[in-house]
């Protein structure tokens, strides 16, 4: 078994540079199968759910060529199976993309419920909801999912809930639809824009990306010959700037989109921290006991619910008491006992957490119960005083590219060892 050792504290100084973003690279790979011939996309993080993403892409045919390890070229000119291995589909919760890309392209799809993080209920009601809203026939049944449709037609639909899956999901199959699909209350997650993008770069007429109603004007085919780079990861550029607060470090962190990161800055300037914003760089820095603040976590350009863990690091050893209220997921505050074994002194009820500052954390064995948590984790093993041993690194792992060499670069004492 592999654990993280780390020994702090650190107060982290220097640059990070930012990979492609996991959450638009896991729904860019499916929609290249879209493509009537090839295409190449490049800033793709090395992590476990691209790899994932593309060992079921060559399961149904298409052909992988990866020239660098941030880089491969798709031909999706030959799709043999409609069947996705439900072993591989099982694993992470973004291969529901594959639904919508192979309901566009081949009409037909099997595949197993997505997995993914423990965060409580996740319902793809509202993807079944648009799939057969464009005239697929949908059947869930003892973990399986299948979906036909002999002809896609566009039309309006409207989600009753604002779902960055669904709102990828219900574009995807729009695509190649006949006539328009017009999404109202969509998300406007930065991946959303850069799926879009991507999309319409191969051929694809999408537009409205980025605000809640997207307009899909269904196109014959989408034929490629196109390179595109995956957007900068909002998620991962939040984890190393929160990194910075927490441990009154100075970082410069570089391929970000800062307008992305906003609802991130506010907050860190909130609680004490200092910004700089040079529009694709970003430095953050603080030198205080961070402030008491309170959070919701809410769709973009909310606080995101993926940096809620990191952000309660920070809570942790703020000047007073904080709250956050988590809205999106029912059971994200599992971190929070990990971090009281560190001294933390969180009480978690439902949805909504009270974080008492304290001094300082100290070293622990803690276990990472979902992906940010583990980043959460991470961020506390460099802030507390002594060892702390991150286990469970394989949700770690999922999201996030090198993740121990981009701490070690920043003054972290960290390596990785199998026990
Ligand atoms: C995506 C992200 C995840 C992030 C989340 C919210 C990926 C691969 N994952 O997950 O990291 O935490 O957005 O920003 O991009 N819901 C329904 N019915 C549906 C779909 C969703 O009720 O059909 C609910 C969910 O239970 C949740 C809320 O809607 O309460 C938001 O979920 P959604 O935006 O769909 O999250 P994911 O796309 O799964």
């Amino acid at each position: 078994m592999e654990k993280l050792l780390i020994t702090g504290p650190t107060a982290l100084k220097g640059e990070v540079e930012i990979s492609g973003a996991k959450n638009a690279a896991v729904a860019i790979l499916p929609a290249a199968l879209l493509i009537d011939g090839t295409c190449t996309i490049t800033n793709l993080p090395n992590i476990s759910d691209v790899k994932l993403s593309c060992e079921i892409l060559e399961a149904l045919g298409a052909k992988i060529t990866w020239t660098d390890k941030n880089t491969v070229t798709i031909d999706s000119s030959n799709i043999t199976s409609t069947q996705a291995p439900l072993g591989l589909t099982s694993k992470f919760r973004a291969s529901y993309y594959i639904i919508g890309a192979m309901l566009s392209r081949m009409g037909s799809v099997q595949v197993a419920m997505p997995g993914g993080c423990q965060l409580g209920a996740r319902p793809i009601d509202q993807h079944i909801k648009g799939f057969e809203a464009l005239g697929a026939e949908v059947t869930v049944e003892k973990g399986h999912i299948n979906a036909t449709a002999n002809k896609l037609v566009g039309t309006s639909i409207y989600m009753d809930i604002v779902s960055v899956g669904a709102t990828i999901n219900v574009m995807l199959s729009a695509v190649l639809a006949e006539g328009t699909t017009v999404i109202d209350n969509a998300a406007k997650e930065p991946h959303i824009v850069d799926v879009a993008n991507f999309l319409n770069t191969m051929g694809a007429d999408i537009r409205g990306a980025g605000t809640d109603m997207i307009k899909i004007n269904g196109v014959p085919k989408l034929t490629g010959n196109a390179t595109y780079s995956v957007v900068p990861d909002q998620i991962e550029a939040g984890t190393f700037m929160l990194a910075a607060v927490a441990s009154r470090g100075d970082l410069l962190i570089k391929n970000c989109i800062t307008k992305h990161l906003e609802p991130i800055t506010r907050k860190i300037l909130e609680v004490g921290g200092q910004i700089e914003d040079f529009g694709d760089s970003i430095r953050v820095w603080n030198t205080e006991k961070p402030k008491p603040a309170t959070i919701k976590t809410l769709p973009y350009p909310g606080f995101p619910t993926d940096l809620q863990p990191q952000m309660g690091v920070v809570l942790s050893l703020a000047d007073g008491t904080s709250i956050i209220n988590e809205s999106i997921w029912d059971s994200r505050f599992q971190y929070t006992e990990e971090l009281n074994k560190m001294g933390a002194k969180i009480n978690a009820q439902g949805t909504r957490a009270y974080f008492e500052g304290v001094d300082h954390l100290e070293g622990a064995p803690v276990f990472s119960t979902d992906l940010r948590a583990g980043a959460a984790l991470i961020v506390a093993g460099v802030v507390a005083e002594g060892e702390t041993e991150v286990y469970n690194l394989e949700h770690i792992d999922r999201g996030y590219e090198n993740i121990e060499e981009k701490f070690r670069k920043i003054g972290a004492k960290i390596k990785r060892v199998t026990e």
